[in-house]
């Protein structure tokens, strides 16, 4: 299919672009960064912009991976969020429909999910239990809300005109380390969230593929995206208590591979997000889970996780060489 990515020049559009093409699809890429595997420089939010392009180049299906994420609240105002995140989503997957495009596939974010009350730790009940079905949902700042917001447009555009939507809630799967200066940081700390909130930017990747290839089958539906957790509902509880004893369980080797890695397992788990609608609906489970990483470990080879303290998203690196040179 020929297939606009938009964020083509962003961490998972530097995945994504090259694995549409190895197979078979043909990408134009847009993105206001210029990139490798950009083709458009510009900005979703510009309609004229989005229908040349799509005219242009004969586009089939729309990947809108493009956005004002969590790292940019700080640098950006609150409007250039709707701007950018609900403004440039609207007018692709109208785009889309004017084309006659059959699919249209949106990257969310699990953050969305992120109420004042989850992120205030796990409550009575015990870890908080996130699949699809979770709410109310009251994203707790703009890139929340604007995600959001865009997701609701697509429903609306899905159930106006049939085509057929799949929006990617995606979990953490950026390089750097967690703007929240968390202990443990670093590999350590990402290890751990690939127990129950993050997965890698090539399994994310994989994901929009299978995603895109199934997307008639798919009708209009929303999934989450994130390692496949080794646990079960029924472990809710006894995570937020005390979770090196339920890892201990699933893995009995991770505290000796973690010590000796001088590394630490996490004592509380609160919230844990479950992919597997994406699997019963189109297949897709995530390659690399917390078991990979204590492979790994115990081979002593390379870590399957991607670690880049120094990577900032190329909005942030366009500024910085715009202000020294
Ligand atoms: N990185 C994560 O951990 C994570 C987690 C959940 C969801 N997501 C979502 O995944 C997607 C990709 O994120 P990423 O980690 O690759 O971020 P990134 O910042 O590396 O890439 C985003 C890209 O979007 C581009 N962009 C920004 N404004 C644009 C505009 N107006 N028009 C066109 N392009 C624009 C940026 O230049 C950048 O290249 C985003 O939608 C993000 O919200 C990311």
């Amino acid at each position: 299919m020929r297939v606009l990515l938009t964020g083509s020049s962003g961490w998972l559009g530097r995945y994504l672009a090259p694995l549409l093409s190895q197979n078979g699809h043909r990408v134009v890429g847009v993105d206001v960064v210029p990139g490798t595997h950009t083709q458009i420089v510009g900005t979703v939010a510009d309609r004229a912009l989005v229908d040349r392009t799509m005219a242009d180049h004969g586009i089939e299906a729309i990947i809108h991976g493009g956005a004002l994420h969590k790292p940019d609240i700080v640098r950006y105002p609150r409007q250039a969020f709707i701007d950018v995140n609900v403004t440039g989503t609207l007018n692709l997957i109208e785009a889309a429909v004017a084309a006659g495009n059959d699919r249209f596939l949106f990257t969310s974010t699990t953050s969305l999910m992120v109420r004042a009350d989850v992120r205030a730790g796990a409550g009575d009940a015990g870890a908080w239990w996130m699949d699809e079905d979770f709410g109310p949902l009251e994203p707790r700042n703009i890139y929340g809300i604007t995600k959001l917001a865009a997701e609701q447009a697509c429903r609306l555009v899905h159930r106006e005109h049939g085509i057929n939507v799949a929006i990617l809630r995606t979990g953490r799967f950026f390089p750097e380390d967690d703007d929240t200066h968390a202990v443990p940081s670093g590999p350590n700390l990402k290890a751990n969230e690939l127990l129950h909130r993050r997965l890698t930017v090539e399994d994310a990747a994989a994901a929009h593929l299978a995603a895109l290839e199934a997307a008639p089958t798919i009708c209009c539906d929303t999934f989450i995206l994130s390692a496949p957790p080794p646990f079960g509902r029924e472990d809710a509880a006894e995570l937020a208590r005390d979770a090196p004893a339920v890892i201990a369980r699933y893995f009995p080797d991770a505290a000796r591979l973690y010590a000796h890695a001088g590394w630490v397992l996490p004592d509380r788990i609160e919230r844990v997000y479950d992919p597997s609608r994406a699997e019963r609906r189109f297949g897709w489970r995530a390659r690399t889970d917390f078991g990979s990483v204590l492979t790994a470990l115990a081979k002593g080879g390379p870590l399957p996780i991607a670690h880049d303290p120094a990577y900032t998203s190329p909005i942030v690196a366009q500024e910085r060489e715009a202000c020294t040179s």
